[in-house]
């Protein structure tokens, strides 16, 4: 099939990619001219495990295509996805003004007798997709055909690629039966399993789902902070509230909370619509506060153990907000650093693939060093923080950590490593939700 994508953001490109990989034709459009020139090189913008390699296939096999105008794209495809950025406004509600632009000019060049289906991809507020479908009808000249459809996306950065090719579920989202169709064909070669609802009940699934996962991590990280009154084990209460299959594990790890360009917003989103829609979801403004206090009690433990931060040398593994991504959006670990700063902490932070985008975006003041490996990071510090729990961190020779330490004192912030073991090698240890002796 011919397939249209606009916006080569996150969720545009691997779409895109993705789709090339299972054999439709895909043009991916994108107003940034500088982006569409080196994804035509095969280059991507982002670090995403697998990405780079499958952009560069397709677009070898001539199947994956980048522009800069609607019109190339939207003319031969048969269904345009809208998968630009909704950022949050100041209130937490959701900016579509990104989403109404590109409703507009599709708008303006659909042809006549040309059947088109629009598929709307970007996380939105329930009933969007009928302003989408209002919008275009009202600058549509050619008086062309079209549905609208919401088909939300459920990747995670880090496993993009397989969450795409292997989802889950894939929900459509439509009220008519031709374009319920022609999405069927777009996801047939994925074998997965479809769910087919209407519009505004997919809008919803997605804030649905992401408000839930975000709970999930709140509840445990509320547990983590009994576990720590108590003298219990949070991660032996993970496993055992986990083992329960209606419960599950996934998500229940405790750590300083969630971040990243996804839950903090689309958390705030879902607030700000169930309060225009007079339903206040009380709930998750408990989900956030319980996510800002597990970074508060974190510094708190630190500020204990050290006392006073002034001049403290304090070393911090991990800027990015989760492993294998190099996007510090949102990201508590970079909150953490800036924190210790501010106390007058001098901070030294090492991390696999986020220091390229922290220097792009200025994210941390100047008087913060960044190390070219783990090792250099800890090198006289008197703590070090486990902030991100890359792989990498796991490997690394703690006995040398401690060596090149001023003192071995390490917070965990992420419960990457075992404390029983930390301490056989000399470590005082520090994790969440854990027995701190
Ligand atoms: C999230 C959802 O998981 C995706 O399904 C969704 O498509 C995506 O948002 C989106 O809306 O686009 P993502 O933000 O990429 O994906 O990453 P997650 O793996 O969900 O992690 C989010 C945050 O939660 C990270 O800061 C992570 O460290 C934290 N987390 C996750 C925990 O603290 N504990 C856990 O057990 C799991």
């Amino acid at each position: 099939m011919n397939l249209c994508i606009i916006g080569s953001g996150y969720v545009g490109l691997v779409t895109g990619a993705c789709f090339a990989e299972v054999g439709h034709n895909v043009i991916c459009v994108d107003n940034d001219q500088r982006k569409v020139d080196s994804l035509k090189a095969g280059r991507i913008p982002i670090y995403e495990p697998g990405l780079e390699e499958l952009v560069q296939r397709n677009v070898s096999a001539h199947r994956l295509h980048f522009t800069n105008s609607i019109e190339e794209g939207v003319d031969p495809s048969e269904v345009v996805f809208i998968a630009v950025p909704t950022p949050p406004q100041p209130d937490g509600s959701v900016d579509l003004s990104f989403i109404e632009k590109v409703a507009r000019e599709i708008a303006g060049v659909l042809k006549k007798d040309q059947y088109r289906v629009i598929v709307d991809k970007s996380t939105v507020p329930v009933k969007t997709g009928e302003k989408v479908a209002d919008t275009i009808k009202r600058y549509n000249k050619a008086g062309s055909e079209f549905d609208v459809v919401s088909n939300p996306e459920f990747l995670r950065e880090g496993c993009a690629v397989p969450d795409l090719m292997k989802p889950d579920r894939i929900v459509i989202g439509g009220n008519s039966d031709r374009a319920l169709a022609l999405m069927k064909k777009v996801y047939e070669p994925f074998n997965a399993p479809i769910l087919v609802t209407d519009i505004n009940s997919a809008e919803l699934i997605k804030h649905a789902a992401n408000s839930f996962l975000a709970l999930k991590i709140s509840y445990i990280n509320a547990v983590s902070a009994i576990c720590e009154a108590s003298g219990a084990d949070v991660e032996k209460v993970a496993d055992g509230i986990g083992m329960d299959r209606r419960i599950g594990r996934n998500f229940l790890n405790a750590g300083l909370g969630y971040g990243g360009s996804c839950f903090p917003k689309d958390i705030a989103a879902f607030i700000a619509i169930s309060d225009q829609l007079g339903v206040p979801f009380t709930l998750l403004k408990e989900v956030q506060r319980i996510n800002s206090d597990q970074k508060e009690r974190f510094l708190k433990g630190i500020r204990e153990a050290l006392w006073v931060l002034r001049e403290k040398r304090i070393a911090v593994w991990g800027l990015t907000f989760k492993p294998d991504t190099d996007d510090v959006r949102c990201s508590v670990a970079i909150d953490v650093v800036n924190d210790l700063v501010k106390e007058g902490a001098h901070v030294t932070a090492y991390d696999p693939k986020g220091m390229d985008k922290v220097r792009e975006f200025n994210l941390l003041p100047d008087s913060v060093k960044l190390a070219a490996s783990p090792l250099e990071a800890v090198e006289g510090a008197e703590a070090l923080i486990l902030a991100t729990e890359w792989k990498e961190f796991a490997n690394v020779d703690l006995l040398d950590v401690k060596s090149r330490m001023h003192t071995p004192l390490i917070f965990d912030g992420r419960n990457l490593f075992a404390p029983g073991t930390m301490r056989e090698l000399g470590f005082t240890y520090r994790g969440i939700g854990r027995r701190n002796d």
